[in-house]
């Protein structure tokens, strides 16, 4: 009895993994790298809203500014110590989302066209959306911390 017992556990937590609700692919990130990501995310939202506001009122030179910092620039700051961390696929949809910002950047400045540019925008959200729906961050509690103790933690 006690047997077939364990055995009806395993099967329902392995039923339970497959039914997971969450299917996106796991990125397991410390603390500081997840906060690394979000941060980033959360300026590539603001950016956009600003970006948006901007081009309601046809000021091509505030698009211009607000787009430029969303750009590859912004990769050096998180990216290079994430790099090891995150699958290539994921790096690349980051880059290519970083390449669309400096290309409308560029656009705004170069051909002032407010439709150019909401059409650009709209495209390059479409990395957004496929990123989203590819991935979640969840917190590797071990690594996390290591990152804790000053002794481990390598800059
Ligand atoms: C390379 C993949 C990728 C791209 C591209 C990407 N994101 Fe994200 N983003 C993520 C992941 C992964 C999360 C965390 C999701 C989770 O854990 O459920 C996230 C979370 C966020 C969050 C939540 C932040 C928080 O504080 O919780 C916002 C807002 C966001 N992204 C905005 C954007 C916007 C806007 C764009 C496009 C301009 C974008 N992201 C492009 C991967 C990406």
């Amino acid at each position: 009895m006690e047997k077939i017992l364990g055995i009806a556990l395993i099967l329902a937590a392995a039923s339970a993994m497959a039914d997971k609700i969450d299917k996106r692919q796991v990125l397991y990130l410390t603390e500081v790298q997840r906060h690394h990501v979000l941060t980033e995310m959360r300026a590539l939202l603001a950016g956009t809203q600003d970006i948006l506001e901007a081009l309601s009122r046809e000021d091509m030179a505030s698009v211009e500014s607000y787009a430029r910092p969303l750009g590859t620039n912004m990769t050096h700051k998180a990216e290079g110590h994430l790099k090891a961390v995150l699958p290539r696929k994921f790096m690349q949809l980051g880059m290519s989302t970083h390449k669309a910002f400096d290309q409308l950047a560029d656009d705004a400045k170069s051909l002032a066209d407010p439709k150019h540019t909401l059409r650009q925008l709209s495209e390059s959200m479409k990395t957004c959306v496929a990123c989203h729906a590819g991935y979640q961050i969840l917190i590797n509690e071990r690594a996390s911390q290591m990152e804790a103790q000053p002794s481990h933690h390598k800059h």
